[in-house]
């Protein structure tokens, strides 16, 4: 699982994909935060995203760099422990202007029951099990 958070680090993006309906809903996200052995990301209540995950928490996520693939597909899981935030807010000083642990838009969430696969043109896809 440190492979894949790493991994999506070197990124810098990845794109995050939501369903609303039977419609897929993708946009570009670039937090990754391992907290407690957990694959963490970031984001805020008033969005859409945050809408489409609780009502279907099952959503896929996309990046590329240097010739490989990752995907990630399971499910995202809202954490809505205060120091679960807050160590999200710690990772990433950038967001601290816009989000706070308790301004009740930030939230976390992890993934669960997630199968990563590493591909690339050049080798076999590599698939990780975690969550
Ligand atoms: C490079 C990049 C990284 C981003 N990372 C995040 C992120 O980690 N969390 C987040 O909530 N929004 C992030 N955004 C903004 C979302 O893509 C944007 O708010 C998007 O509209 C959310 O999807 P929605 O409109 O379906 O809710 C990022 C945008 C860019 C361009």
């Amino acid at each position: 699982m440190e492979r894949v958070w790493k991994f999506l680090k070197d990124a810098g993006i990845y794109y995050l994909a939501t369903m609303e309906g039977d419609q897929p809903r993708v946009r570009p996200f670039g937090t990754a935060h391992v907290f407690e052995g957990r694959l963490y990301i970031q984001t805020g209540k008033s969005k859409n995203v945050s809408r489409q995950l609780h009502d279907n928490p099952r959503a896929e996520i996309c990046a590329f760099q240097d010739g490989e693939w990752l995907r990630v597909a399971g499910e995202l899981v809202e954490d809505d422990r205060r120091e679960a935030r807050q160590s999200m807010l710690d990772a990433y000083p950038s967001l601290q202007d816009r989000y706070s642990a308790d301004d009740g838009n930030t939230e976390v969430f992890y993934f669960r029951n997630a199968t990563a696969t590493f591909a690339s043109f050049t080798h076999e896809p590599e698939v990780i099990t975690f969550g």
